[in-house]
């Protein structure tokens, strides 16, 4: 699919890294959205590269932010503590993220410590993942030392099949249904995502992957009230709007 999508064009410092990715992901280089032409850019904001919806009247653009997930915390690596931390388990060290999308657990899991390789299939979505990583490369105002994620550009289904050194652990967090008490910036991130990626309708696809892949167990994130991607899993943590089901190595589909 190729989505509503087109880079701004810029000048100055930025000007040469819009024309590459132009012609990386294959999107038009505009001065300005234009009538009829794409509603999202990917235009470059205080150093950042950001998605800006230009049908919102005030467009605030929205970025990855895996530097405030890490900053969150007064000491790295951060308490393995909470739901998440429970689904992962503690014996696990190497995780795929094999749904990146905006970061946010991505940042999460390298705060704890975790080794992380980030997948995600959506060029777009990989320019504004990659773009984040760059900028956590050279952060200087974190509190200890992580371990810096890998990203990996591709469909994690093929990924996953081709893996000589499988993880411990696969995490996985497919498009859901918009849950009604999400705060306005997650609400604008799951709308433009949406947009940009459409809904994963390959996600069972993903989950029997992943399940021959990982060694020691699958993690999926669903809405609290959304029913499990496969029934029975092994256990179960329940956060704030969400729940971790977990599916331990040997699970069986029916
Ligand atoms: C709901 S978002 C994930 C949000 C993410 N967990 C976060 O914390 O920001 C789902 C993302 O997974 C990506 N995705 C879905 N299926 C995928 C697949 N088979 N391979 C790679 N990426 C996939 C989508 O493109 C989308 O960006």
């Amino acid at each position: 699919m190729q989505p509503n999508v087109a880079i701004r064009r810029e000048h100055g410092l930025k000007a040469q890294h819009a024309a590459v990715l132009s012609t990386r992901l294959g999107l038009p280089l505009i001065d300005a959205p234009q009538a009829g032409g794409p509603v999202l850019m990917l235009e470059y904001r205080s150093g950042r590269l950001t998605l800006c919806d230009h049908r919102e009247r005030r467009a605030r653009p929205v970025f990855v932010d895996i530097e405030a997930s890490i900053r969150r915390y007064s000491s790295l690596p951060a308490p393995k503590r909470g739901p998440l931390a429970q689904a992962i388990g503690k014996r696990t060290r190497s995780i795929i993220d094999a749904t990146a999308g905006w970061g946010q657990d991505l940042g999460l899991l390298v705060a704890m410590g975790y080794r992380v390789t980030a997948v995600e299939r959506s060029p777009v979505m990989a320019a504004l993942l990659e773009d984040a990583l760059s900028r956590l490369a050279v952060t200087t105002d974190v509190h200890g030392p992580f371990i810096p994620p890998r990203l990996v550009v591709a469909d994690a289904v093929h990924y996953l099949s081709d893996l000589h050194a499988p993880p411990d652990c696969v995490y996985l967090d497919p498009m859901f249904p918009p849950k009604r008490k999400r705060s306005a910036l997650a609400r604008r991130r799951l709308r433009v995502l949406r947009e940009v990626v459409g809904d994963d309708e390959d996600r069972q696809r993903l989950f029997a992957t992943a399940l021959l892949t990982a060694t020691k167990r699958v993690v999926v994130k669903r809405p609290d009230d959304a029913p499990p991607i496969a029934d029975h899993p092994d256990a179960t943590y329940t956060g704030k709007l969400v729940r971790y089901d977990v599916y331990m190595h040997g699970y069986r589909e029916d």
